[in-house]
């Protein structure tokens, strides 16, 4: 593997590789690593790599055509070659983009410096744009040399024949397991009794335990893409019982007041469906409670009677899980009484986070909001969902936060508020995300 580096700074690139195990690599010809100057490629007495941007606005870009001249000089004919660019708009680099970029005979890695570079040249020459992170370096240097050294670990021959990548943690998307050293005793910390049993089969099983424990307690999303057993699963099953996250939210089902197709405020009617699915799904996502929003008494009589019909009597024994999720279903008059419920049940004012399938101002994330409520555990939520054509103006400007509106690819944007929920309850709460 051929890497080379195209930088204002050459000598950025010495030291780091000058030594340890890629020095041997490199010595061993397994790997080769050129740093090229970029002024090195320009034409003019000073050597100018860099220029002013069209349509003004602060700061330099790196020329075109000292960085062009450099990729065509240098490029490989033949082998399989890649230009890369290091930039924080990139994609964002792993060991999966490490792997795939092993595959190549040559990769050409240009350092981005100033305030960008010249797009053409990302037109006319970059094949990928890699980021190592989302923060801001002076360079990309520090990325080039980060791919260098993950790539170069992937390369046959590299790491020698007693290492193996393959059991580095990310490999599974599992992160490693802790290790120990001697002394068993160091400063009144020993090391796990099952290591010094000798007994292989409880290691292995030890050590597995332990990747999954932490990959769940400090990654959870790369649990998502790692193939498990049934075993792996039932360890992660106890973890979510003894490691689930603390947070207070509930959940109101509004009737009134929401606006019909003329955008006229309405009670809508009671929707055993809706009812049923978004108590079950409430129940899913350990939701505190279920609040179905409905001043009109015959609708309340009504729905009483249904969630009776599941609750009390023949329907608990004939469906208990049903009975479950409709017990923490509630009936209230107004939203307001619904908050106020919650406020005498957690002594404080619950936050009210709405949602619409029209967009507004100034509108909250999933992942934003998620944090937001886990970070704050002792608060409580209340997701408030619209029926009808959605919430009233005045339910919508007196929340705290406004959800962006779930949605797919296409504009047609008609869910059931069944499905909305589901999906919404699914973003905010889920297991892994
Ligand atoms: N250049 C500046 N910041 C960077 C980042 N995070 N990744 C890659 N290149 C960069």
């Amino acid at each position: 593997m051929k890497f080379d580096i195209l930088t204002i700074f050459p000598e950025f690139f010495v030291t780091p590789f000058s030594f340890g195990i890629f020095n041997k690599a490199r010595e061993r010809k397994i790997v080769e690593l050129n740093a090229h100057d970029i002024r090195d490629f320009t034409e003019d007495k000073h050597r100018t790599v860099d220029d002013a941007p069209y349509g003004g606005g602060g700061g330099m870009l790196m020329k075109p055509e000292p960085i062009g001249r450099a990729i065509e000089q240098i490029k490989l004919k033949g082998p399989k070659s890649l230009v890369i660019l290091t930039t924080p708009g990139g994609e964002l680099f792993s060991d999966e983009t490490a792997r795939e970029l092993s595959g190549y005979d040559q990769l050409i890695i240009i350092c981005g410096r100033y305030e960008g570079i010249d797009e053409r040249v990302r037109e006319l020459y970059v094949d990928r744009e890699i980021s190592i992170g989302d923060y801001v370096l002076s360079g990309g240097e520090h990325a080039a040399a980060v791919i260098v050294d993950s790539v170069s670990r992937f390369v046959p021959g590299f790491l020698g024949n007693a290492l193996s990548p393959e059991s580095d943690s990310f490999r599974e998307s599992l992160l490693e397991h802790p290790q120990y050293t001697r002394p068993e005793d160091y400063m009144g910390s020993r090391i796990p009794e099952v290591l010094l049993s000798g007994n292989h089969q409880e290691i292995r099983e030890w050590r597995r335990k332990e990747s999954i424990k932490r990959t769940f307690l400090r990654r959870p999303e790369l649990l998502d893409r790692a193939r498990l057993t049934i075993d792996d699963i039932s360890i992660v099953d106890d973890l979510k019982k003894t490691e689930r996250p603390i947070f207070k939210a509930y959940i109101a089902l509004v009737h009134y007041p929401v606006y019909n197709n003329r955008l006229t405020i309405i009670t809508t009617a009671f929707t055993n469906l809706d009812v049923h699915d978004i108590s079950r799904a409430g129940k899913t996502y350990g939701i505190e409670k279920f609040y179905l929003v409905q001043p009109n008494s015959e609708q309340q009589r009504l729905a009483e009677r249904v969630l009776r019909h599941w609750t009390e009597g023949e329907g608990p024994a004939l469906n208990k899980s049903r009975a479950e999720a409709l017990e923490f279903v509630v009936i209230r008059d107004s939203l307001g009484d619904a908050v106020k419920d919650i406020e005498s049940i957690e002594g404080i004012r619950p936050k009210l986070v709405v949602t619409d399938a029209r967009p507004r101002n100034n509108m909250i994330g999933y992942r934003e909001l998620r944090e937001t409520m886990m970070s704050n555990s002792s608060d409580p939520y209340l997701l408030v969902f619209g029926t009808g054509w959605g919430l009233s103006e005045e339910i919508m400007e007196n929340a705290d936060y406004t959800l962006k509106p779930v949605s797919g690819y296409t504009g047609y944007n008609h869910l059931s508020v069944r499905s909305a929920a589901a999906i919404i309850l699914d973003r905010l709460f889920s297991c892994t995300i």
